[in-house]
């Protein structure tokens, strides 16, 4: 699995696992996230099971398993969390955040107790005494309970589903390279699993009020720079909803 390190400063890191060239066909390719703060860090969208061996090696060369405080799950789905009883059999005194409307079907992961629910409204995320990372609620852009996660400091806003693209696999690119032609991997994916252009364009609204240097999704290349705005205004005008 590669691991790319998107953001660096004297205090936090962000780091991007994914692209497994030895990936079974038969799943989704997911990004995960490592966030660190002062040397700790948090796992955001940990991912499957399927892909625990090769995540777990990755990021123990990233990461002394020691200083991982807390993952935090943004919605609901099998590609985001189904490893969830992975992690915490290795670690069960990881700290867990989900959200509230969904605390009890991931349960159904096997974690053997409640994630710490993160209400509608969102929350800050601590992680080593920091304050400056907080979910983004994004209820029924994806999923009907579902949060990004924006870092402050970092300028990077992690979108969960939310601008994932499914690539062909000869698409190793970590940031998008060409909008235009990346919009192809996309369209189908947020026409089909974003249920709400309401919630969609005040979604919209509301991040376009937050400064981003990165939005990195769950699926797909990063957007940077110019990117992120060229994306907003896509997803503004996309009608989503429709199943065919
Ligand atoms: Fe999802
Ligand atoms: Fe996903």
């Amino acid at each position: 699995m590669k691991t790319t390190t998107i953001y660096e400063d004297e205090v936090r890191s962000w780091i991007m696992f994914g692209r497994d060239p030895g990936k079974a066909d038969s799943v989704i390719d997911t990004n995960q996230y490592l966030v660190t703060h002062r040397d700790r860090g948090m796992l955001v969208d940990p991912g499957g099971t399927e892909i625990f061996p090769p995540f777990l090696t990755a990021l123990s060369n990233s990461i002394s398993m020691d200083n991982l405080e807390s993952i935090f799950a943004s919605h609901q789905d099998p590609d985001i969390v189904s490893s969830l009883a992975l992690w915490l059999g290795i670690m069960p005194d990881l700290e867990f955040y989900a959200p509230s409307t969904w605390a009890g079907f991931i349960a159904h992961f096997g974690a053997g107790r409640l994630a710490t629910p993160i209400p509608d409204e969102g929350m800050v995320l601590p992680l080593n005494g920091s304050q400056d990372l907080r979910t983004i609620p994004s209820h029924y852009v994806h999923s009907s309970g579902q949060y990004g996660l924006y870092d402050e400091r970092a300028k990077i806003l992690f979108s969960s589903d939310v601008g994932a693209a499914l690539l062909p696999p000869t698409h190793s690119e970590i940031f998008v390279q060409d909008f235009d032609s990346h919009v192809q991997y996309m369209e189908g994916f947020h026409k089909r699993w974003m249920p709400s252009n309401r919630a969609k364009n005040d979604w919209v609204r509301r991040v376009r009020e937050l400064d981003i240097d990165i939005m990195a999704p769950q699926h797909g290349a990063l957007f940077r720079g110019d990117d992120v705005g060229r994306f907003l205004d896509w997803f503004e005008a996309l009608e989503v909803g429709v199943a065919a």
